[in-house]
């Protein structure tokens, strides 16, 4: 733990906290909502029974004899039952007569460019697709990597490496070769699916060239499946490289989906974690099944033969996986999946997309909400929104203004709004308002799901009071948590059970309101949200050190009012290399390229300070909290315990130079 639990940035934080605003669930929503009150009583009278019930919306191959098994931190969940993901989200809806409902409405960036995907189409996908990987060799157990756009591929990747028992590792395409390469090797896959390349603000933008630098330094990988997306001119590897079109296109739409245990793992995800190599998060299948199609039908009160349903996220995070992929197709949703960034063809893309396709339920993240906020509100206001019943947020708190805007514009005051908090970790939603049941307040998360345990401690894990701030931890096992870190089995007790024992440690902190209401406050260890994706102060340190000219480097995130944190980073240089004028220029450039490259382009820093030195204390410790009050230029805390005080005083006066602005 570091001196950092004030991480989730000053001004917002206290706006937060002195939010009196409350919306009560409009009438006629409640009336209709999937939950009812009553609900959370019944879930927490008895809540193995009740996640039981949830898992009977599912169809198992083989009923499960004990719903947890729970060796502290290692859970089981539907013991003895078997299943396959794949069928639960594509063939029984077939089966069931709903072939002709659209899983898919896909909208490609580029306009005019859509897919009509129905859930037969899917099924036939999926199969040829499972047909084609088993020609390739591909067995249960094996990992495949998939490195790819949002297109309808993806998620038919995804589904036919459920199908076959294979865990997928789904890699953001904006990673870059480095990233990608360090997370095939650590997983040990042998496969790996990608494109051509992706539609990107307005441009094709390639990812296969990506995949063959990775390749470089991973030479087990035999199988490279490449869709077309794009027509680029790609480089080729004779015996290693496939079209997907040749392979998969021949198959056959059949193939039997065989049952798997329900811990068979479904699949891995890289995080950020406090140190510079991410971890492999992993998750596994009845239980994150259960989990994400029951919070997918409470929190977004999904009905599935009327709802228009958006996760406007990507497949490369967790919350595409969960919200676009498994949660919606396994409640039989019609979806929309959009290929690209929200003013690809005019500020009012996203807009467009709601009003063609009458989207009923939009889930964004609040630097979207900012940035589509500071285009304005004649981008919203010019189209006809009314199809809207439902908003969501996810992946960093919510600032009341915000919350506000999105409740006024988007949803015309008539929307709830439900702000859940999740992790990568969590597999699902854990806090979030129910529509139809919570009074909202903008910014607040609320309250546990019904089935799920989660408090407020102090530093000595004691459970604070209303109206007190601390340590969130989860206190009872859940269907959705993760069952490991892929190959560190110490690693996950440590990073995650070990700081309260008992319970799970999720790195935020939060507070209780007066009327018990959550209210999640950031980060509270090294782990940074910028635009609600996880960086690791750690791991961009690692990647500017990793650059000849450098000696040291520091990294805090300084809250930001657009991407929530934003990078700020002090280095110094080696003895012989100079870091003034034109020269120190070139080389903050040339730093920031470097973390683009190491990690990806949404790493780099907002700021390079370079510096003699960095502020130490007499041991040695770098002082980042005095590094973060630079960077927000805030009024410098305590330093009386640094070596050189002088240091961090002359960091501040360059910080607050004329023409010390932002790089970004
Ligand atoms: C971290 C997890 C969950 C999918 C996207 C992010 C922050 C997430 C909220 C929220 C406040 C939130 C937390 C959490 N976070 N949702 N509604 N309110 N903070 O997944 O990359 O694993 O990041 O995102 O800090 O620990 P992730």
């Amino acid at each position: 733990m570091t001196d950092a639990a004030d991480d989730g940035g000053g001004e917002a934080i206290s706006a937060l906290l002195h939010e009196t605003r409350q919306f009560p669930a409009p009438e006629a929503f409640a009336k209709q909502a999937n939950a009812q009150p009553g609900i959370y009583e019944e879930a927490s009278a008895d809540p193995e029974a009740w996640w039981a019930a949830q898992a009977e919306n599912l169809t198992w191959d083989r009923h499960w004899d004990k719903v947890l098994e729970w060796d502290l931190p290692f859970a089981k969940w539907f013991v003895g039952g078997r299943i396959n993901a794949a069928y639960n989200c594509v063939d029984r809806h077939v089966e069931a007569g709903r072939g002709d409902k659209v899983a898919f409405h896909w909208v490609g960036e580029p306009e005019g460019d859509n897919r009509t995907i129905t859930y037969s189409d899917l099924k036939d996908m999926v199969c040829k697709a499972a047909n084609g990987l088993v020609e390739l060799g591909v067995k249960a157990g094996d990992r495949i990597a998939i490195y790819m756009p949002m297109i309808p591929e993806a998620v038919v990747a995804m589904l036919a490496c459920a199908r076959l028992g294979a865990p997928h590792s789904v890699i953001f395409g904006g990673f870059s070769s480095e990233a990608l390469s360090g997370r095939i090797l650590d997983s040990d896959c042998r496969v790996v699916i990608t494109a051509d390349g992706g539609y990107r603000r307005g441009a094709a933008s390639a990812l296969k060239p990506n995949v063959d630098e990775a390749l470089e330094r991973c030479p087990d990988v035999r199988s490279v499946l490449v869709v077309r997306r794009t027509h680029q001119d790609v480089a080729w590897t004779e015996g290693r490289d496939i079209w997907w079109h040749e392979l998969v296109d021949r198959q056959p739409p059949e193939h039997e989906a065989q049952s798997f245990d329900a811990e068979q793992p479904l699949y891995i995800m890289y995080t950020s974690g406090t140190t510079a190599k991410p971890k492999g998060i992993l998750h596994t299948t009845g239980g994150y099944l259960v989990h994400t199609s029951t919070t997918h039908r409470l929190v977004f009160d999904l009905k599935p033969e009327t709802d228009i349903f958006w996760t406007a996220a990507d497949i490369g995070w967790v919350t595409g996986h969960s919200y676009i992929v498994y949660g919606p197709l396994a409640n039989c949703a019609t979806s929309v999946m959009y290929e690209g960034t929200p003013d690809a063809g005019g500020r009012d893309r996203w807009w467009k997309i709601v009003e063609d396709y009458k989207v009923s339920i939009l889930y964004t993240a609040p630097t979207t909400i900012r940035t589509l906020m500071k285009w304005g509100e004649e981008f919203p206001e010019s189209h006809d929104l009314s199809s809207l019943r439902l908003l969501g947020s996810v992946g960093e708190p919510i600032n009341p203004e915000a919350w506000m805007w999105y409740r006024k514009y988007v949803g015309r005051d008539n929307c709830p709004i439900v702000d859940t908090w999740w992790q990568t970790e969590t597999g699902g939603i854990m806090i979030s308002p129910l529509p139809g049941i919570t009074a909202t307040k903008p910014g607040a998360a609320m309250k546990p799901l019904p089935g799920i345990g989660a408090a407020v401690v102090d530093n000595d894990g004691n459970e604070v009071g209303d109206g007190e701030g601390g340590y969130l931890v989860l206190t009872d096992p859940w269907p959705g948590m993760l069952r490991g870190i892929w190959g560190d089995p110490e690693r996950y007790r440590e990073t995650y059970w070990s700081r309260f024992p008992g319970y799970y440690f999720a790195g935020d902190g939060a507070k209780k309101d007066e009327d018990g209401d959550l209210w999640l406050l950031g980060r509270v260890d090294d782990v940074m949200n910028i635009s609600g994706h996880r960086i690791s102060t750690t791991e961009i340190e690692h990647a500017l050190v990793g650059h000849p000219s450098v000696a040291e480097a520091a990294v805090v995130g300084a809250s930001d009012p657009t991407t929530g944190q934003a990078i700020v980073a002090f280095v110094t240089v080696k003895g012989d290399v100079v870091a003034v004028g034109e020269e120190g220029e070139a080389l903050v450039v040339a730093l920031r390229e470097q973390v683009a490259i190491t990690i990806g382009p949404i790493a780099k820093p907002r700021q390079i300070l370079l510096t003699p030195e960095l502020p130490k204390t007499r041991s040695g410790k770098i002082m980042r909290r005095l590094l973060r009050d630079v960077a927000e230029h805030r009024e410098l805390g305590d330093v009386t315990t640094l070596m050189d005080p002088t240091i961090v005083q002359m960091l501040d006066d360059q910080m607050n130079a004329p023409g010390a602005a932002d790089e970004a």
